[in-house]
This record gives C-alpha cells, sequence and structure tokens, in this order.
C-alpha cells in the first residue's frame, strides 16, 4: 500500500475531520461507525463489547435513514458471515493453519474463530490507535483472548505485510472492507504484498466495490446514509467494473486462480443469512 501522503502514515491513519467522538482517522471511524451498526443489529456479547457509545449512536442514525431497506441492512450482517464462510471453506484441511485478518477494526472475528479453532493460528492487524482501543474493550468485557490469538498494530501503507508477520507465511489472507479505500493500482500492490506473505497454494480472500455496487449504494433512502458513510470514512476510491474487471486486477499481480462471489450468491448458500441482501460488495477469492 502506498497511499501515504508522506512518509510516516497512510491517509486512511492521518488525522482528520469528522464526527467527534469516533476517531481521529478516517480508519478509525470507519471501523467505529461498522462496529455501532453490528452492535444495533445483532446485540452478541461481543459485538456490544466491541462497539463504543457514539458508534452506536451513529450507527443507530444511519440504520433509521436506511429505514425500509431490508436488503441493505441485511448486507451489514451478511457480510462478516459470508467472509467467515469463505474463509472456513479456504482454511478446511490445512496443516498447522495459519489465518491473518488484515484491517480487522472492531469487529470480532479473528478473536471467535481463535477461540472456536484452538489449533488455527491467527494473527489480526490493524492500525495501532484501532488495536490497542480493541485489546482495552476486550478486556473491558471480560472477554478472554485465546493464546492462539496474535494483535498486531501496524500502519500497512508504510510497513510491508511480511515485515510486520516476522517473513511467517499464512493459508489465508483476508481483508474485509478495506479495498475500496485504495486507488485500482494501490489494491493491486496490496494484492502483490498478500502474496508474498502466501503460503504456496494460499488463498487471499477480499471484498472490492463495483460499479452495479456503487450504484446501489445511491438508491433510495440508504442513499443518505452513505453519504454520512464515506463522509466519516473516507471516499471510496477503487472501483472496478464488474467480476472480469476484479478477476484481471488479481491476476495481473500473480494469482494463479480468482474467484469471484456476489454476496447475494453467497446468501442463498448460507441458510442462516438474513435475506434479501443488496449487492453492495463482491468477493474476490485470490489463489497463489
Ligand atoms: C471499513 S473498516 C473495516 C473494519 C473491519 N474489517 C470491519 O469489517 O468492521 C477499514 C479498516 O481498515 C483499517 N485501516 C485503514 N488503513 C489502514 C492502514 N494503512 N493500515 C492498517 N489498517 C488500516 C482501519 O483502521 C479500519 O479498521
Amino acid at each position: 500500500m502506498t497511499d501515504r501522503a508522506d512518509d510516516q502514515t497512510s491517509l486512511t491513519a492521518q488525522e482528520s475531520s469528522g464526527i467527534l467522538g469516533l476517531g481521529r482517522s478516517s480508519g478509525q471511524r470507519s471501523a467505529e461507525m461498522l462496529a455501532g451498526i453490528r452492535a444495533e443489529l445483532m446485540p452478541k456479547p461481543e459485538y456490544l463489547a466491541m462497539a463504543r457509545p457514539a458508534g452506536r449512536v451513529i450507527g443507530g442514525l444511519l440504520i433509521r435513514l436506511g429505514r425500509g431497506e431490508q436488503a441493505k441492512s441485511n448486507f451489514v450482517i451478511a457480510r462478516p458471515e459470508a467472509f467467515r464462510y469463505l474463509i472456513s471453506e479456504a482454511l478446511r484441511d490445512k496443516p498447522n493453519p495459519h489465518y491473518v485478518e488484515l484491517a480487522s477494526g472492531f469487529l470480532p472475528r479473528a478473536w471467535q474463530m481463535a477461540s472456536q479453532f484452538p489449533q488455527l493460528r491467527v494473527t489480526e492487524i490493524d492500525l495501532p490507535e484501532v488495536m490497542e482501543e480493541k485489546q482495552r474493550r476486550f478486556s473491558k468485557a471480560r472477554l478472554v483472548l485465546p493464546p492462539n490469538l496474535r494483535m498486531l498494530s501496524a500502519d500497512l501503507g508504510v510497513t510491508p505485510l511480511s515485515e510486520v508477520l516476522g517473513g511467517e507465511k499464512a493459508d489465508v489472507i483476508s481483508a474485509e472492507g478495506l479495498l475500496p479505500y485504495f486507488t485500482l493500482d494501490v489494491v493491486q500492490q496490496i494484492g502483490t504484498g498478500v502474496r508474498q506473505s502466501l503460503k504456496v497454494g494460499g488463498i487471499f480472500i477480499a471484498d472490492i466495490l463495483t460499479k452495479e455496487a456503487v450504484h446501489e449504494l445511491g438508491q433510495g433512502r440508504a442513499r443518505q446514509a452513505a453519504t454520512l458513510f464515506r463522509r466519516n470514512a473516507g471516499n471510496w476510491l477503487g472501483v472496478v467494473d464488474d467480476s472480469a474487471h476484479a478477476q484481471e486486477l488479481f491476476k495481473a499481480v500473480g494469482y494463479s486462480r480468482v474467484e469471484t462471489y456476489r454476496i447475494s450468491e453467497l446468501a442463498e448458500r448460507l441458510a442462516h443469512l438474513p435475506k434479501p441482501v443488496a449487492n453492495a460488495t463482491l468477493f474476490v477469492v485470490a489463489h497463489n
């Protein structure tokens, strides 16, 4: 990632203006808003623990702005679950599996997976202010951190992933909600950096914005909610034309096989997901 405006800090990590109390950088604010929406829609202990009051207030406001647009609320619940399904499938039958979650924000999936699968090594990475705060929230909620979970801090726009991981390689690396904030050439640099930290046969799972998704998010009552979200989280810079474009992008940086899935397709396979789900993102599964 070379989105940096100077040598020390990525643009997404720099101090910028937004709703007070949601965080000093657009990166932290985006994570807080998603955590707030999830806590409002799914009040499980770990989702409640990850959201701060200001995040829940804004999350509630965003939900109310999009009232009546069930498919878009369902999207917020369905996306982490669809990721979890793709990650679990990709890790199936791997010996000594290592899973790395980039830009994990205030999503407790790394914690959930490490708690559920003690034989799985899990590493999650986000900006220092996010990871410090996340650890505080786990501790405040008395949610025990499992020994197979490692929480690392880094500005991945400044420090290469291979350096953050100390040269260790992973079977699966995921990035949920990260790629839309980078131009497509930076998305390719991220893809290259990730591939260098994947074992042979390892898999990168990420989601990316398509023109269809941007159109979908600009329609109906949820348009105002999307505008408020972007104002605080940062603009979407990387938008692909369609699935074929997304596949080309990752094949061009050395991935041998790239599959793409619309979230509505994945929701059909997963009985427990709420439906309908708005196609507000495209899943990319890129094989090293
Ligand atoms: C839209 S949020 C998604 C968070 C989480 N994956 C989720 O779905 O709730 C984007 C995340 O990327 C992180 N991020 C942005 N720029 C980053 C950077 N340069 N290095 C590390 N993390 C970064 C932010 O802190 C934020 O947690």
